[in-house]
């Protein structure tokens, strides 16, 4: 009998050895032993009725003695796999950090920004400095000040979402040019991109829209210098081969005021479904800084003159 119990624990020393390889195999081996049902050392309990009785005594507590041996053995040999499981699996998940990331697709920016970013590049380029407005104003700003008071017919032109008496969401981003004005003396030479609101929505209008606003205070700005810039930007944003074509209009920020078309870049001037037949598109509204917009905002007009132009017209 007691070499029957040796020979288990010889058999249990050799399985360990062998199957020392993963936590499953580990526990395979201490099933075929300590398996209450069809472990080899559970069965051993099964012939004590076999035993004489004087020798069962003794028999049980060998029997003990293998069976917490053998579990200690495999306790142990659980915590070594599982060591060893852990090991390899920091081994295989190591993070390289100073491995180069995936490119991630970014999608592409919106047309309008890229418009956006276009435009203020070239103007950038003149020497143009960035400000950028709030697109809740007040009255003052959207139109007082810029010489359209409460009573003048060029506020009827556009449709104005009002927020309160006093507040509304700015229709031009002409209103900048009273707040740059106010906080800065000539020279000035800023652009003004940003969205503006009309109460209106059909095919062709949109509520929201978005406008670039120019403006150049300095002494002896003339309209010379406004359509030597415009030349120069259209060029460089509809191509070489594009023209101007400066028609009188009617700003009350501005006198005089310009409507500025280009030759019309799907069919080069010939006329078009784009241009309507007529060869030109219009991009503009512009013109030489009205004397009382300049005053609204402590500048002398007898000494500075400006020009203005908002590009992003509402068109009708
Ligand atoms: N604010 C005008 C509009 O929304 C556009 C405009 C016209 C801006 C003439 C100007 C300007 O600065 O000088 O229709």
């Amino acid at each position: 009998m007691l070499e029957e119990l040796a020979a288990i624990k010889q058999e249990i020393l050799e399985g360990i050895e062998k199957n020392a390889t993963s936590r499953s195999n580990a526990f395979e081996l201490r099933k075929q032993y300590l398996d209450s049902k069809v472990g080899k050392i559970g069965q051993l309990m099964k012939q004590m009725k076999t035993i004489a009785p004087e020798e069962r005594a003794e028999f049980g507590k060998n029997v003990n003695e293998l069976k917490n041996w053998a579990l200690e053995k495999f306790t142990e040999l659980d915590e070594k796999m599982k060591a060893l499981e852990l090991d390899l699996r920091y081994k295989s998940e190591k993070i390289d950090v100073t491995m180069p990331s995936k490119k991630v697709k970014t999608g592409n920016l919106h047309p309008i920004t890229q418009m956006r970013n276009q435009l203020i590049d070239v103007f950038a380029g003149m020497g143009f400095e960035i400000y950028e407005g709030t697109e809740i104003e007040n009255d003052y700003y959207n139109f007082t000040a810029l010489n359209t008071p409460a009573d003048h017919p060029a506020r009827d032109m556009q449709d104005t979402f009002y927020l309160s008496p006093e507040f509304l969401l700015r229709t031009q981003t002409s209103a900048g040019q009273i707040h740059v004005m106010e906080a800065k003396k000539p020279p000035i030479k800023i652009l003004s991109p940003g969205k503006v609101f009309r109460s209106d929505d059909d095919a062709t209008h949109s509520p929201m829209f978005t406008q670039m606003e120019g403006l150049v205070v300095d002494e002896k700005i003339t309209l010379c210098d406004l359509k030597g810039m415009l030349d120069v930007f259209v060029k460089k944003i509809y191509g070489e081969n594009t023209t101007t074509r400066l028609r009188p209009s009617y700003f009350p920020f501005t006198e005089p005021s310009v409507e500025v078309d280009v030759s019309c870049f799907e069919c080069g001037g010939k006329g078009c479904k784009l241009c309507k037949g007529t060869g030109w598109i219009e991009i503009l509204g512009a013109g030489i800084v009205n004397r009382k917009v300049l005053e609204n905002c402590d500048i002398d007009p007898d000494k500075y003159s400006g020009l203005a132009f908002g590009i992003g017209r509402y068109r009708y």
